[in-house]
């Protein structure tokens, strides 16, 4: 076969492309919020990746996104994900955000999702596109049957055909009544599209352009039209707050149960808050009102106590997080115990069998194997060696007046005495011995003892036994 041939037979089999476009240009009025609709984190992630992510996962090989509302701050949050922003100029209804797509250069398939349904996951939306093909329809839409359909759009259907989409504000009684919804999702050919769009009329009692009279026409024009029955799930929009809580209710609930499955221990299920992005090993536990966010990884055998927030954070194996700790980007080797009440900032390094105790600070450390900080230590900017001791209140003083940051060497084995300040930058050799109390402006080397501090003295009797005490002797001190 020549290659001119060859080419031919694979465009010819070449699936045909599909665009997705995605509505978020709205306000979002009903939110009552500052923060454009789609912004609004749901399980902590901003709602409108979640549809850019089953787009992409769907197989969508574009996607066109329309803005308006708050469009800087929604362009800023999607720039990583590749997509390509349109900016719809003034909030005129669906149809008319569809129409900001450029849609004339469109071909092959398009699927269009409002951007405030984030239960919408990847298969949905093949499974629509996999229908959609086998009914070989030219326009889909999803539908779905809930208790309360409220604001959202009536599928009418008329012996079962579908006829019309009629939004809740314009519907007669008897419309309202009806429990199948339009989901806002759709999928149709490009062509479909192209010719329809532009006759959508505003004659509604929002003088909004409806997307959803898109169904209408293709029927008037003799399109295929198909309605195809999806979960309640994806039904799930969020116009409001208390939609947006459920929506993150409903996902920490099934990564609750999806890490229950494999393995990890939970005092109360109901109570614990992990995002989807998170990994924790089978045999560790979690106890009530724990928070797991970003990229955080546990290994097994872990114990979570109550309260603690740990964002960005690798953890190793048989680590325990004591109550009320707060950790973000750190990592943790195995058989650490951190807390309770700890503080991990970001960039901290914890060695094996490393404790941190209650009230403990860290900043920028490695803080070296089997050491120990058991009570209220500040230590930042600084590499702490092997099997140390930093006695209670001490302090790596790394902030200057010069407003610059210094760095804390401790080498191994070193006794920090209790309420010692190491004014950085300083360096202590292996084994020293800092005493208790001792302001130390200057490095020590190895095995040394360091005591920087007012030497005591005595004065017997200095309260005489009527309670006075001389004038001469109130000048010594
Ligand atoms: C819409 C549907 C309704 C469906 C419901 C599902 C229409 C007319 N109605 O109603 O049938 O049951 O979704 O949730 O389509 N948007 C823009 N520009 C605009 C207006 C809206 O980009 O000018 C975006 C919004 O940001 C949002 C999406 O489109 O992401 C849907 O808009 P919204 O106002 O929430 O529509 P609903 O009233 O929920
Ligand atoms: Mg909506």
């Amino acid at each position: 076969m020549s290659e001119t041939l060859i080419q031919e037979k694979v465009l010819k089999t070449k699936a045909a492309p599909i665009t997705a476009i995605i509505l978020a240009a709205g306000k979002g009025t009903r939110m009552m919020s500052p923060l454009p609709k789609v912004l609004h984190p749901v399980a902590g992630q901003p709602m409108i990746l979640r549809s850019i992510q089953a787009a992409r996962g769907a197989g969508a090989s574009e996607i066109r996104l329309i803005v308006g509302h708050g469009q800087n701050l929604v362009r800023n949050v999607v720039e990583s994900t590749g997509v390509i922003c349109f900016e719809q100029k003034e909030q005129l209804g669906t149809a008319n955000a569809v129409k900001s797509a450029d849609i004339e250069n469109l071909e092959g398939e398009v699927l269009i999702m409002n951007g405030d349904h984030p239960l919408v996951e990847a298969q949905d939306l093949k499974n629509l596109l996999d229908n959609f093909r086998e009914l070989k329809a030219d326009i889909a839409v999803v539908t779905a049957i809930v208790k309360k359909p409220g604001d959202l759009g009536r599928i009418v259907r008329q012996k079962g055909v579908l006829k019309a989409i009629v939004e809740a504000r314009d519907a007669s009684p008897a419309t309202l009544g009806i429990r199948e919804i339009n989901t806002g999702f759709y999928i149709m050919k490009a062509e479909l599209l192209k010719n329809l769009l532009p006759e959508i009329k505003n004659n509604n009692t929002k003088g909004e352009y409806y997307l959803t009279d898109l169904i209408t026409l293709a029927q008037e024009n003799e399109y295929r039209i198909e309605a195809i029955c999806g979960s309640r799930r994806i039904a799930h929009g969020v116009n409001n707050q208390a939609e947006l809580s459920k929506a993150t209710k409903y996902l920490f609930k099934k990564k609750a149960e999806k890490l229950m499955e494999d393995g990890v221990l939970m005092i109360d299920a109901d109570s614990v808050y992990i995002e989807e992005s998170v990994k924790v090993a089978a045999g560790s536990v979690i106890y009530p009102n724990v928070f797991l966010r970003g990229r955080t990884e546990i290994g097994a055998f872990c114990v979570l106590e109550p309260q603690v927030y740990i964002s960005d954070c690798v953890i190793g194996q048989s680590v325990q997080i004591k109550q009320g700790s707060y950790l973000e980007k750190s990592e943790i080797h195995h058989n650490c115990s951190v807390g309770p009440y700890a503080r991990l900032r970001p960039e901290t390094l914890l060695k094996e069998e490393a404790h941190i105790g209650n009230f403990v600070e860290l900043k920028k450390t490695v803080f070296g194997k089997k050491s120990k900080a058991g009570h209220l230590a500040y230590i930042g900017d600084a590499e702490i060696g092997d099997e140390c001791n930093i006695g209670c209140g001490a302090i790596t003083v790394n902030y200057s007046a010069d407003k610059k940051k210094y760095k804390t060497k401790i080498g191994n084995k070193v006794f920090v005495g209790s309420d010692v300040q190491l004014i950085a930058p300083i360096e202590i050799g292996d084994e020293a011995i800092l005493g208790a109390g001792s302001v130390l402006t200057k490095s020590v080397p190895a095995r040394a003892l360091a005591v920087a501090r007012g030497k005591q003295f005595i004065k017997e009797n200095y309260v005489a036994a009527d309670g006075q005490t001389s004038s001469s002797d109130k000048k010594e001190i």
